[in-house]
């Protein structure tokens, strides 16, 4: 039986009800599997600003570089949110992911048979949606030098700059390539390459590392062009790797296909995941902070479930566990229990808490 060292952020929002739920699952794996979890707790984003004046502290840093993985609720205040503030939560998750190493970002898209009719698509359109979404996420113009704002005298002007080297695209686009080995062998690389020099760069890029892996297809796709695949054509996706910003509109887009935001986990990884060894990372659901909903006892935990079991799997190479609670959440869809970001007529509408009950009365 092994002991693991997990650094829990909750964060602001929806985030400390719905890692309240992962948190009381894992206990639950721990019991069923013997397995130890010891958990340190950290701050970040708004509720970070408010104790400790930071977004992130190294007190937090060091709780997380101490650990075999992250589990991290989610970051955003609205408190915070005017143009001219210097401090934002957000630059918390920024700062956390660039100090980690974290630069492959794996949003997987599934939709599930009992949501099908949740959305606003035709559900023969979205039936067969399956895929992964991989983001770089340590560079391009969220990162990018120069980057500032400044007056003139003719007024304000600011810049951002997306940059990316030859080895940042191609550690990011061989994580593609794995992923893309281990499923349909199919990897689509989204760019700009008919306007943007960083876009030639990760085309060329993309097409040299294409020869160690003659059983993968590579096909590209400019991104305007794949955001209305996604909408028109979801199945024909397997997986796709993009540079950080159109991977962070894409995955939001593709969200809208698994019927509610609160569906959806992520793991930011620093390294290529391999079924044969752990790699340290960062997991938080897709969605935001939901400031809205939050404290109310009405969030989607099923997305921090499903992202606690990406965490046992890559991380702590669990993956029976991690099944077990993949499985659980499929029972209890299936069984017509829904949180009202999913409420179908003829369902039951539960509450985060319930709905975290249920998933672990379904874990074996
Ligand atoms: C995401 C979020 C973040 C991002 C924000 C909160 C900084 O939208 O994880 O997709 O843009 O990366
Ligand atoms: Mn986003």
């Amino acid at each position: 039986m092994a002991n693991y060292t997990i650094a829990v952020l909750p964060g602001d929002g929806i985030g400390p009800e719905v890692i309240k739920q992962a948190v009381e699952t894992l206990k639950v794996v721990s019991q069923q599997s013997g397995h130890d979890f010891t958990l340190n707790y950290g701050l970040i984003g708004g509720a970070a600003i408010e104790a400790e004046g930071v977004a992130l502290s190294e007190f937090t840093l060091d709780v997380c570089r101490k650990s075999n993985a992250v589990l991290l609720g989610s970051v955003g205040d609205p408190r915070y949110d005017k143009p001219e503030n210097n401090v934002r939560p957000e630059d918390g998750l920024l700062a956390i992911r660039k100090h980690l190493g974290l630069f492959a970002n794996i949003r997987p898209v599934k939709v599930y048979d009992e949501l099908v009719n949740n959305t606003r698509f035709k559900p023969e359109a979205i039936r067969s949606a399956d895929f992964v979404f991989v983001r770089e996420l340590t560079g391009g113009v969220y990162f990018g030098k120069p980057k500032r704002r400044w007056q003139t005298t003719r007024g304000r002007r600011a810049i951002d700059s997306m940059v990316y080297s030859e080895q940042e695209i191609q550690r990011i686009v061989r994580v593609g390539f794995e992923l893309a080995r281990k499923r349909k062998g199919r990897l689509i690389s989204v760019d700009k390459a008919n306007v943007l020099m960083s876009s030639r760069l990760w085309r060329q890029v993309a097409e040299e590392t294409a020869v160690d892996y003659p059983d993968v297809a590579l096909e590209h796709l400019l991104v305007d062009a794949c955001a209305m695949k996604l909408i028109l054509d979801p199945g024909y996706f397997d997986v796709v790797v993009t540079e950080n910003m159109f991977g962070d509109i894409l995955t939001d887009e593709a969200s809208v296909l698994a019927g509610s935001l609160g569906m959806l986990p992520s793991a930011s990884l620093a390294g290529v995941p391999d079924n044969s060894k752990t790699t340290f990372g960062l997991y938080e659901p897709v969605h935001g902070s939901a400031p809205t909903i939050a404290g109310k006892d009405i969030a989607n935990p099923i997305a921090a479930l499903l992202t606690l079991a990406m965490m046992l799997r890559h991380s702590l190479q669990l993956e029976k566990e991690a099944s077990s609670i993949e499985k659980a959440v499929q029972a209890v869809l299936s069984k017509g229990y829904r949180t009202s970001d999913i409420m179908d007529g003829g369902c039951d509408e539960i509450g985060t808490s319930r709905m975290g009950e249920l998933v672990r009365s379904e874990l074996v």
